[in-house]
């Protein structure tokens, strides 16, 4: 049988560990750590915190161990509401939002990485460029041809609004598509979920007239049809919405337009 290993300029080492001094309820976080700066392998870093005296959420620990412990963390936050997509990454296993995380939903040591299958900017910075340009790849905006009327915006029935309720709430943290193994092995053709859900969104929106020409450009074998329906996108967005779906819908578009 193969055996498959990282190389070795990739494999994690073991880092180094931050003790807390007579903490109460002690509860122990292990980070990766990765700087290109400095020519090192990976590691995994461990800092041990008092939960009495710190927030709820994974993302209150990063910040408690970047104010308090070692300055040196590196991670994206924005909002801390769940509402900009900046802190995803992956925690206990599994790609979220390390804002409304609670920790408690964690048992035992707390494991912190970042969004898998991406490039590594800095311990928990992935690099996005490429999932912006396939988002940008789809042309998110309203595309018509005819003009608007004349005194008023364009007007859309309350049942065409609601077709786009479970799409217009993705806020792009691509927690989806770092989950999609097909996204892991051909992310260079397949768009995957988050940008797949995007392009439905447009799809499915009353006012848009370029229904035709978007479905034109997602007909291709990668693009679109490397979606196996493994449905781990759906399992893992932190905002309950439903790529899976949203893919299966553009599908169903395809075949109808035959
Ligand atoms: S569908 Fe969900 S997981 Fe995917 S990018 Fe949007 S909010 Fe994030
Ligand atoms: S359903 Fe499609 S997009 Fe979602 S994880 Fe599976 S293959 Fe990827
Ligand atoms: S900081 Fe904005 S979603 Fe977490």
């Amino acid at each position: 049988m193969a055996q498959l290993t990282l190389p070795q300029n990739s494999k994690v080492g073991k880092g180094k560990h931050f003790p807390v001094a007579g903490a109460g309820r002690t509860r122990r976080f292990k980070i990766y750590r990765y700087d290109p700066d400095s020519g090192e392998n990976p590691r995994t870093d461990t800092y041990d915190l008092d939960l009495d005296q710190c927030g709820p959420m994974v993302l209150d620990a990063l910040i408690k161990i970047k104010n308090e412990v070692d300055a040196t963390l590196t991670f994206r936050r924005s909002c801390r509401e769940g509402i900009c997509g900046s802190c995803a990454m992956n925690v206990d296993g599994t790609n979220t939002l390390a804002c409304i995380k609670p920790i408690d939903e964690v048992k035992g040591e707390v494991r912190i990485y970042p969004l898998p299958h991406m490039p590594v900017v800095k311990d928990l910075v992935p690099d996005m460029a490429d999932f912006y340009a396939q988002y940008a790849s789809i042309e998110p905006w309203m595309k018509t041809d005819t003009a608007p009327p004349s005194s008023a915006e364009r007007l859309q029935a309350p049942e065409d609004r609601e077709k786009l309720d479970g799409l217009y709430e993705c806020i792009l943290c691509a927690c989806c598509s770092t989950s999609c193994p097909s996204y892991w092995w051909n992310s260079d053709r397949y768009l995957g979920p988050a940008t797949l859900l995007q392009a439905y969104r447009w799809l499915a929106d009353s006012r848009d007239e370029a229904t035709g020409e978007r479905l034109d450009e997602l007909e291709d074998p990668f693009r679109l049809y490397r979606c196996h329906t493994i449905m781990n996108c759906t399992r893992t967005c932190p905002k309950h919405l439903n790529p899976a779906k949203a893919i299966a819908e553009i599908k169903k578009m395809m075949v109808a337009r035959r």
